[in-house]
C-alpha cells in the first residue's frame, strides 16, 4: 500500500550526549526558544519533547532542505538531561527514538555519559548521527551565524580549518573504537553503514541547517516503513515523567508513539502494582514550539496521534512508573489490554534473588539498566523497585544474610528522611548516585573495605 501523509507519523528523535555538551543549546536553537535560560543552573531536570513541523524545519535549513522532497510531517525531538542517560526513552520492542543525536562538546570528546549513551545505541540498534557541538570555541573561529557548516568551515583560517578537523578525528577515531565506522557527513553515503559527523554550534547556529537536513534525509531514507501507521487506532505510547500538575494532581508526561489517545478514552498504564485501569480526565499540551517543561499554561486537547507528546490527566496515577507502557482501550478487549500491559511490564528482566542487595530507581529503563550492569559483576539483588528509598526497603536490606548486602543502591531517587533515619540505626549502607557505573563503582569499594 502507498502511504498517504495522514498514515505518516513524525519520527521521534532522542537529543543525548554527556552533560553540559549541549543538546539543550541545540534545541533551543532549533525551537527559537530559550528552555535553557528558564532551566534552574542551566540543568535540565525533566525530560521534555517538541514537535517542529516541517515547514519550520525548511526555514531553519535553506537552500539545505526542499520540502516538497519531504512528506513526513516533521520531527519529535526529545531532550534527555545528561545525568538521566537515555534510559526512560524505551518501547515494547527497544528504543522509543527512530534515530537519535549523538552530542559531543568538541573540545571535550568522548565522555563517562557519551559512553552510556553509545552503549544504550548499540543495544537498540538505534540509528544516530554525532553532532560535533561547539565548534565556535576553536581559538580563532570566526562566525558566520546560521551558514550550513562546509561554508564556514571554508572561510575560517588554515590554523582554525587544521584545529578542528584535529579535534573532528579525534571523535571520528573514538568512534571507530567503540565499533563504528564514522566520517564527516558530506563523505558518508550510506548512512546505515557509517555514522555522519556534523559540525556544529548551538552559540552561533553554524551547522544546524545541515543537522536538520541529515535528520530528515535519515528518516525519510531509511525509516519510512516505520512511520506507515495506522493512526486513527487505539493509542499506545511510555510515561516519561509522573508528576504534579496544578489544578490535576498527579499527571504522566507520555510520548504516544502509535495509534490516538482520546480525553475520553480509558487506559492502561504500568504501576508499581501492576497495570492501572483509569479514564483519561484531560489531554494537556504546550502550545507548538514551547517546551512541556517550561510551559505552565497547557491547552486542552481531545485527540492526540502519533507521534507527539502529551500530559495525560486521569485519576489514580500516582502508582505509575516512569518508562511503563500505555495502552488505549478503547473498542478493545479490556483484559486483553489489560494482558499486554502485564506482559511488558513482565519483560523489563530484572532478576531478583533471595540474597542481595536492594536497589531502586527513578524509571523502570533506568533499574533495568542497573540491574543488568549489577548481574554483568555478578553482585546479586534481593528487590528491585523504582521510586524514592522509603523505611520498608531498609527493613528488606535489613534482613539479608551477607553484611556486603545489607546495603541499597539507589540510581537518581530521592532518600526519605525516616528511611534515611533508619539506615544509619540498623547498619544499611546507603549508595546514591546519578551515573549508573558511579554508584556501582562506589558499591564495589565499601565490599573491598568489608573483606579487607
Ligand atoms: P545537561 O542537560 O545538563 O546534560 O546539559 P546540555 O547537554 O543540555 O547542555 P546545555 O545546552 O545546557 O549547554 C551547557 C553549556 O554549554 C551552556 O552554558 C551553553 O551555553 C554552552 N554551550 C552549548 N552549546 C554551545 C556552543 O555551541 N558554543 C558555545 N560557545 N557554548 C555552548
Ligand atoms: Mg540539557
Amino acid at each position: 500500500t502507498t502511504a498517504t501523509d495522514d498514515t505518516l507519523r513524525t519520527p521521534i528523535v532522542a537529543v543525548l550526549g554527556h552533560v553540559d555538551h549541549g543538546k539543550t543549546s541545540l534545541l533551543d536553537k532549533i525551537r527559537g526558544s530559550a528552555v535553557t535560560a528558564g532551566e534552574s543552573g542551566a540543568i535540565t531536570q525533566h525530560i521534555g519533547a517538541t514537535a517542529v513541523p516541517l515547514n519550520v524545519i525548511s526555514e531553519i535549513a535553506g537552500d539545505l532542505v526542499d520540502p516538497t522532497d519531504f512528506d513526513l510531517p516533521g520531527l519529535l525531538f526529545i531532550d534527555t538531561p545528561g545525568h538521566h542517560s537515555f534510559s526512560t526513552l524505551r518501547s515494547r520492542g527497544g528504543a522509543l527514538a527512530d534515530i537519535a543525536i549523538l552530542v559531543v562538546d568538541v573540545n571535550d570528546g568522548f565522555q563517562p555519559q557519551t559512553l552510556e549513551a553509545i552503549d544504550i545505541l548499540k543495544r537498540t540498534q538505534t540509528p544516530f548521527i554525532v553532532a560535533a557541538n561547539k565548534i565556535d570555541t576553536v581559538p580563532g573561529w570566526n562566525p558566520n551565524e546560521g551558514k550550513p557548516v562546509q561554508q564556514t568551515m571554508d572561510a575560517q583560517s588554515d590554523r582554525v580549518q587544521s584545529d578542528l578537523n584535529e579535534k573532528l578525528y579525534e571523535i571520528i577515531g573514538e568512534l571507530s573504537d567503540n565499533g563504528f565506522s564514522a566520517d564527516m557527513y558530506w563523505r558518508v553515503q550510506n548512512f546505515q553503514a557509517n555514522i555522519g559527523v556534523v559540525p556544529v554550534s548551538a552559540e552561533t547556529s553554524e551547522g544546524i541547517p545541515d543537522l536538520l537536513t541529515v535528520m530528515m534525509g535519515l528518516s525519510q531514507r531509511y525509516m519510512k516503513e516505520e512511520m506507515e501507521i495506522d493512526t486513527t487506532g487505539p493509542g499506545v505510547g511510555t510515561v516519561l515523567e509522573v508528576k504534579d500538575t496544578q489544578g490535576f494532581g498527579t499527571t504522566l508526561d507520555a510520548i504516544i508513539y502509535d495509534g490516538t489517545i482520546r480525553n475520553d478514552d480509558t487506559i492502561v498504564v504500568g504501576g508499581l502494582q501492576g497495570p492501572i485501569v483509569t479514564d483519561v480526565r484531560a489531554l494537556l499540551r504546550p502550545r507548538p514550539l514551547e517546551e512541556i517543561r517550561t510551559e505552565q499554561e497547557f491547552e486542552q486537547v481531545e485527540q492526540v496521534a502519533a507521534a507527539d507528546g502529551v500530559k495525560i490527566a486521569a485519576p489514580d496515577l500516582d502508582d505509575a512508573m516512569a518508562g511503563a507502557p500505555i495502552r488505549v482501550i478503547r473498542d478493545r478487549d479490556r483484559s486483553e489490554v489489560i494482558a499486554e500491559v502485564e506482559q511488558e511490564l513482565a519483560e523489563i528482566e530484572v532478576t531478583t534473588q533471595e540474597e542481595g542487595v536492594v536497589i531502586k530507581a527513578d524509571t523502570l529503563g533506568s533499574l533495568e539498566a542497573l540491574s543488568s550492569t549489577l548481574e554483568e559483576e555478578e553482585i546479586p539483588v534481593m528487590r528491585a523497585e523504582v521510586g524514592a528509598v522509603a523505611p520498608r526497603d531498609v527493613r528488606v536490606a535489613e534482613t539479608a544474610g551477607e553484611p556486603t548486602n545489607q546495603a541499597i543502591l539507589a540510581f537518581s531517587v530521592e532518600v526519605l528522611d525516616d528511611a534515611r533515619d533508619l539506615a544509619e540505626q540498623e547498619d544499611v549502607e546507603l549508595f546514591e548516585d546519578d551515573v549508573i557505573y558511579q554508584l556501582v563503582e562506589s558499591y564495589d569499594d565499601h565490599v573491598t573495605a568489608i573483606e579487607e
